[in-house]
């Protein structure tokens, strides 16, 4: 036996050991099993590459949504390269948190200027809160819309419309208009790609079919089910106003619920429907989770993360690329061998 011939065979004995000592550490429960797939081990081969495809005028490689996070602070500043260098390395899209803190200085430019860090080829979008461009319509302002997207270099706009979240902050605003007239009148100005999402509560039935009707870029449902900001708010006040609020953290949305009101309102709408781009968010764990949500909605889309995404971007540049490596992978095995079912 030559040295590669006996390391192989060391390790296949090594490995056949392992599968003997920890056989009994491995059993599942049927209860365990992932009911939304049907399983088709005989149909294909492993695949080795994700098919890129267009969404909103670019070419993605990888159809994770780096869902907005705020900036403005010299940790968000790590963050946020981070966050644009991984999507470089995957072709991925990236929402920017809100830019609120860069709307009148170029004091805290640099937190969020990642074009050059992200590529031109990927997608890019400032956000901001609908209260604040309430404000820009009051106060005349709406051209800074405009000096926003061209001091970033951004594709489009993200609008957070975040009424539960701005209720219970004690410093938060209230909106003056319902922020449907607002975003009709944002899309009577500007002639850039406008997005519209909650901030993890979802967004409801009625409010998602009048979204649709618009000529919006995409809609990013940010629904209830992972990070939410009625909770956040809630933790950062007083034990009284959690005694009194905590209700509130539960009402909203899941994924799969907007999924099938969308499917729906898509079906009701047909050719009253504009807006046929969705990122699909709010406590997405991972790529089985995005890949059936992506599979189960009618309609083009992309899947987006936020907390998870800033765990590991937290951690360092390594840790996150080799999450969203994972994931990449991840995704290839279950277009190969993963199928809805109906
Ligand atoms: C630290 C942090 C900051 C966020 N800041 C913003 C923001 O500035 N603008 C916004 O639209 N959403 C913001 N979000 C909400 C996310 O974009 C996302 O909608 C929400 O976290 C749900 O996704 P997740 O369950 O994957 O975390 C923030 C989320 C996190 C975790």
């Amino acid at each position: 036996m030559n040295k590669l011939e006996k390391n192989i065979s060391d390790d296949l004995s090594t490995r056949k050991k392992d599968h003997i000592k920890m056989a009994f550490e491995a059993q599942v429960s049927s209860l365990q099993q992932d009911t939304r797939f049907l399983y088709e081990p005989m149909l294909s081969e492993h695949k080795s590459s994700l098919q890129p495809f267009s969404f909103l005028g670019k070419q993605i490689q990888t159809p994770i949504w780096i869902s907005s996070m705020t900036g403005g602070t010299q940790l968000a500043n790590q963050i946020n390269f981070n966050l644009a260098k991984v999507a470089n390395a995957f072709g991925m899209s990236m929402g920017l948190g809100s830019c609120r803190p860069i709307l009148y200085s170029d004091d805290q430019l640099s937190d969020f200027d990642v074009r050059k860090t992200l590529g031109y080829e990927n997608l890019l979008f400032a956000n901001l809160g609908i209260a604040q461009i309430e404000e820009l319509f009051d106060n005349n302002e709406i051209h800074k819309l405009i000096e926003l997207i061209a001091k970033l270099q951004a594709d489009g706009l993200i609008i957070h419309v975040n009424p539960l979240q701005e209720w219970l902050q004690p410093e938060g605003d209230r909106f003056k208009y319902a922020p449907i007239d607002t975003i009709k009148r944002v899309l009577d100005k500007v002639k850039f790609p406008i997005i519209i999402k909650e901030v993890g509560q979802g967004i409801g039935y009625h409010s998602l079919k009048e979204l649709i009707k618009l000529p919006l870029a995409a809609i990013d449902f940010a629904a209830h089910g992972g990070t939410n900001f009625s909770k956040l708010e809630l933790i950062r006040s007083s034990q009284k106003e959690k005694d009194y609020f905590q209700s509130i953290q539960s009402i909203g949305h899941s994924a799969i619920e907007m999924i099938d009101f969308t499917n729906d309102i898509l079906n009701e709408l047909g050719d009253k429907a504009i807006c046929k781009s969705f990122i699909i968010s709010g406590g997405i764990k991972d790529f089985v989770d995005g890949y059936y949500l992506m599979n189960k909605l009618n309609s083009p889309s992309v899947y987006g993360q936020a907390s998870t995404l800033l765990k590991y971007a937290l951690e360092s540049y390594d840790s996150l690329h080799n999450y969203i490596d994972a994931q990449v992978k991840g995704l290839i095995l279950a277009n190969s061998y993963f199928q809805l079912r109906q």
